[in-house]
């Protein structure tokens, strides 16, 4: 099944090609001018040049050649020699029973399957997620979907930051905040009169006590901060970086714990934002690959000592800029991020080896990655331009400079969901939804549209723009918004509804008013929507898709009436319309990570 652009390119290329011109002449678009036509094709104009011929003389035999085609309703030739081509309402009716019968709703699989490997949310230990890591797991969850449903091995990794410096910082600053977690970072249970081996767990339990996420909380900002400014302590936090890495009990004991900690409460975060990972490994888990590693990038010849600390260097000889070598291992002796991405890559290779990794990070990270790409070449663990980099923008305040809150600091992820969620909540008791839903459906209506509103207005974007934070905006039920977008699909339920309690069913889909036609060739256009987002790795193809669909079907909606059509046959046709144009909302909604409610 091809969607109607590829159908026609076919019928049109082989017009050009019995006038023994090339076939690839034929490549049909869709219109700029859909006043005038559904699609169009420039061939004519492409064919003169070479040629050394009229365009329009070329295209009056084209268009000639075409109009001898059922497969058109109108085929005209404009302007110098633009093809403007109207399909017949039989072909467009045909075309919506194959996209209302299809599963996937016209998208199309890819040619051939990959193994992907996506790498994003990218939480740390001990840091509140910000609004970085929720562009990150928007995104990232988006093309997960997106790959696939057309058709790849996919797994997506959270690539948890459980094992640099900030680690270090952590260990001392709980030391030096508590005797009791002193105790467990030094091992001093492990005094003579201290606990028995069995009981050895319960004892450090006891001493952990209090050591919770608010305190990770507290002491992580502050202990960043101080480091900063104080290098005894940053010498002392180096320090432990090394010891934890080197396997030290008392802080691997104390780690664990952190991890612990951090990962639920992160879990439950990502789970509120409808984000699931397959794999949730940590830099850490990378470790026991270093060693080998490294063997290799020295027998590769690839790591270079420099002043105490082993480096790769990756710049090449037509770089506009420099690039700075990797560290690999700093003169304290311990693994970097970059070390730890490195391996990283080794170990994914060996657990799935993925045919293309897709790393979805903030665009500052951009050196940092193709550092870590060019060595990841160098040393063999991954083919050439496997790996890529899709950085993405700032989400901004009013003033254009990257978000703060009104404090001056950086938004935490979770007082963003909870002020879009305390939105939503404003914005359904304005439409009346107070009273009509009970308490546990508004609060998940709520729900779902501050997520709607927050990931739209994300995912409409271009992933390397920038864009302004605005709630009222995205929140709102009108306009190019995630809300907007839930309901109309809410409204086409609530139609379909309607119409079986009345007994009425949708029936075969016979594409006869502009405003059908209009719908049907949206509808066609989902495959080529889907294909851009997935060859782009951009959602926002799907974003857009998803609107014009919405808005199509509104205004269908005002033109042909549906429970009120002239015959039952018509009303039959309709409702399958409006099925088919409610399924493929739903599955463009779920690949941004969307989902309507019953009703709102
Ligand atoms: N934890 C990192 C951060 O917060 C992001 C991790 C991105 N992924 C990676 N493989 N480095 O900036």
């Amino acid at each position: 099944m091809t969607d109607l652009r590829r159908a026609l390119s076919e019928a049109v290329g082989a017009a050009f090609a019995s006038a023994d011109l090339p076939a690839e002449l034929g490549r049909v678009t869709a219109s700029d001018r859909p006043d005038l036509a559904d699609f169009q094709c420039n061939g004519a104009l492409a064919a003169a040049k070479s040629a050394r011929r009229d365009p329009r003389e070329i295209g009056a035999q084209v268009v000639a050649q075409l109009r001898e085609n059922p497969v058109f309703k109108s085929v005209e030739l404009a302007g110098l020699g633009f093809i403007n081509l109207r399909v017949a309402n039989g072909v467009l009716s045909e075309r919506v029973r194959e996209i209302s019968a299809d599963e996937r709703a016209g998208g199309q699989p890819a040619e051939t399957a990959r193994r992907v490997m996506i790498d994003y949310g990218g939480p740390n230990v001990a840091k509140p997620m910000h609004v970085g890591h929720l562009r990150s797991s928007i995104i990232g969850e988006s093309l997960k979907r997106i790959f696939r449903f057309r058709g790849d091995n996919v797994l997506g990794d959270a690539h948890f930051g459980d094992w640099g410096f900030q680690m270090g910082l952590l260990i001392i600053a709980a030391s030096d905040e508590n005797p009791h977690w002193r105790a467990v970072a030094e091992e001093l249970w492990r005094t003579p009169d201290g606990p028995k081996p069995q009981e050895e767990d319960r004892f450090i339990a006891l001493l952990l006590e209090g050591l919770d996420l608010d305190t990770l909380d507290r002491l992580y900002p502050s202990a960043a901060a101080k480091a900063k400014q104080d290098e005894e302590f940053r010498d002392r936090a180096r320090k432990a970086t090394a010891e934890l890495q080197a396997g030290k009990p008392g802080y691997l004991r104390l780690w664990r714990h952190f991890v612990a900690v951090s990962r639920k409460a992160l879990q439950r975060e990502f789970e509120a934002l409808g984000i699931e990972f397959d794999l949730w490994k940590g830099e850490s888990d990378a470790d026991p690959l270093i060693p080998e590693m490294i063997e290799t990038l020295k027998a590769k010849a690839l790591l270079v000592q420099d002043q105490g600390a082993q480096i790769v260097r990756v710049a090449r000889e037509d770089d506009k800029r420099e690039l700075p070598p990797l560290l690999v291992v700093s003169s304290e002796g311990s693994a970097m991020y970059g070390t730890t991405d490195l391996a990283t890559i080794l170990d994914r290779r060996r657990t799935f080896d993925p045919q293309l990794c897709l790393y979805v990070v903030d665009q500052r990270q951009g050196d940092h990655f193709e550092q870590v790409f060019r060595a990841a070449y160098l040393a063999g663990y991954a083919t050439d331009g496997s790996l890529e980099h899709l950085g993405f923008g700032t989400m901004n305040g009013p003033d254009g400079k990257p978000f703060k809150t009104r404090e001056g600091g950086v938004l935490k992820l979770h007082d963003l969901i909870e002020s879009a969620r305390e939105k939503a909540r404003q914005r359904l008791h304005e439409a009346g939804l107070g009273v009509e839903l009970s308490e546990v459906a508004f609060e998940d209506t709520a729900h779902k549209v501050a997520m709607a509103a927050i990931k739209f207005a994300d995912l409409q974007n271009f992933r390397g723009a920038s864009y302004i934070f605005d709630l009222d905006r995205f929140t709102s039920f009108e306009g190019k918004t995630g809300p907007y977008l839930l309901y109309q699909a809410v409204r086409i339920k609530s139609l379909l509804r309607k119409a079986a309690s009345e007994g009425a069913q949708p029936g075969l889909a016979v594409v006869e008013e502009p405003a059908e036609r209009e719908l049907a060739l949206v509808l066609d256009g989902f495959d080529q929507a889907v294909s851009d987002a997935y060859a782009k790795r951009a959602p926002n193809f799907i974003a857009e898709h998803a609107y014009r669909l919405a808005q199509t079907f509104s205004k269908f909606y005002a033109a042909c009436p549906v429970m009120g059509a002239d015959t039952p046959a018509q009303r039959a046709s309709r409702l399958a319309m409006a099925q088919t144009a409610l399924r493929q909302l739903e599955l463009s909604l779920g690949l941004l990570g969307l989902e309507a409610p019953e009703r709102m």
